[in-house]
């Protein structure tokens, strides 16, 4: 196994706490397995941008672009941080590598660990068992309603100046108008399709049983969904072996919340797998556990989903396992994408690290009912991983 280029990106407020938690247990499994990552760090983000005037220094783009087997982010949004245009300072971090790197498939992994409970009702309860919340939702992370503000974010990393979209008119409305399109492509549309039937055959075979996969839009209204829709129809005509099911995006936050187990795979538009993933993860304890893969043909971010949390930055409280599961995501894509079986066991030995942890009642942050800080769950986790790095190297 080579030596990966590792880019880290801490970002705003708590991002940059728990990335200290994922640099932890990247230097574990350096020590004790041959993963070996050859790191950069770049500050970044909001507060980065209100003191020295640029959300990242000059070259950051392109260190990402041409000098990263990964990247692995914080978080990026700080208050009162905006760029002159009123869009979000730091902006060109997150939105411009999405799309200025082709990260088309924003994957998020919703999985209720066996001794977490969700959250639903604002408390802790244990209604399902464990087993019956583990989906992946694969959001399309490069077109949409995000369209014009990826671009806008991308051309700016890259250096190109904002170029404006044609104004319409909109008959009947009176007044100021401001509006967003949704374009929706059919190569954009196709690539992430196929991206969510393939995993769904790599858990089939990881998983040893059949999986679904559901699409989900708005192809009642939309027409930029009945595409989606359409094109999700012609793939799954040529994977005859996976189950298919789809539903509109309003019907499906009932589902969700109702019968998560019926949920395997999902794939969303852009805006509605925002939304849907941050709902999702109540199901798993919380944005505390929402990590999260960005990838594309040629590269792949990692990032925790739940951003800076400004409230709680420098307090040494908030849950790093999103972070954690991020970096878990990040083996697991390795070794898939360099055919690294050392990789692959890397991926397994974290999972199994952050499983045990739960499930054997190991100490937890606020958000998960406990009192522990940021550090100590990383400690934890960390001297798992070691000793079963021993074991295992
Ligand atoms: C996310 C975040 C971002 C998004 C924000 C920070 C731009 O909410 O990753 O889900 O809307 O995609
Ligand atoms: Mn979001």
């Amino acid at each position: 196994m080579g030596e990966y280029r590792l880019t880290v990106l801490p970002g705003d407020g708590t991002g940059k706490e728990v990335i200290a938690e994922a640099a932890k247990i990247i230097a574990v499994f350096e020590k004790f397995s041959p993963a070996s990552f050859n790191i950069t760090t770049i500050p970044c983000g909001g507060e980065y941008y209100l003191e020295t005037g640029k959300e990242w220094p000059d070259g950051s783009f392109e260190h990402c672009r041409d000098n990263s087997d990964a990247i692995l982010l914080g978080a990026i949004g700080w208050p009162g941080a905006r760029l002159p245009n009123g869009d979000l300072a730091g902006g060109q971090v997150i939105l411009g590598l999405r799309s200025g790197l082709n990260l088309f498939a924003n994957v998020r992994p919703v999985k209720l660990f066996p001794g977490v409970k969700h959250k639903i009702h604002g408390v802790h309860k244990q209604v399902w068992d464990s087993e019956q919340v583990d989906m992946v939702m694969v959001r399309e992370n490069t077109e949409g309603l995000y369209h014009a503000l990826l671009r806008r974010m991308s051309q700016r990393a890259i250096g190109e100046t904002d170029k404006q979209m044609v104004i319409e008119s909109f008959p009947g409305l009176e007044g100021e108008v401001k509006w967003d399109a949704r374009p929706i492509s059919r190569k954009g549309s196709e690539r992430v399709i196929k991206f969510a039937f393939n995993l769904a055959q790599h858990r089939q075979r990881k998983l040893g049983k059949s999986q679904k996969i559901t699409c989900v839009d708005k192809s009642n209204v939309t027409r930029g969904c009945r595409l989606f829709r359409e094109i999700f129809h012609e793939i799954a005509a040529e994977n005859p072996e996976i189950e298919i099911d789809e539903a509109y995006i309003d019907a499906f936050t009932m589902w969700l919340v109702r019968n998560p187990e019926q949920l395997d795979v999902v794939v969303l538009p852009n805006m509605f797998g925002d939304i849907a993933t941050d709902l999702a993860s109540v199901l798993q304890g919380g944005m505390g556990m929402a990590g999260s893969a960005n990838l594309g043909p040629n590269h792949m971010l990692f990032e925790p989903v739940h951003g800076s949390s400004p409230k709680y930055a420098g307090k040494n409280v908030v849950n790093p396992i999103a972070t954690l599961s991020s970096v878990q995501l990040m083996f697991e894509a390795l070794g898939y994408r360099h055919h690294d079986s050392d990789m692959d066991r890397c991926a397994d030995i974290l999972m199994q690290a952050i499983e045990e942890h739960f499930k054997e009642g190991g100490s937890v942050t606020y958000d998960l009912g406990g009192n522990a800080s940021t550090s100590e769950v990383g400690d934890a986790i960390a001297e798992r991983c070691e000793k079963l790095l021993r074991a295992e190297f």
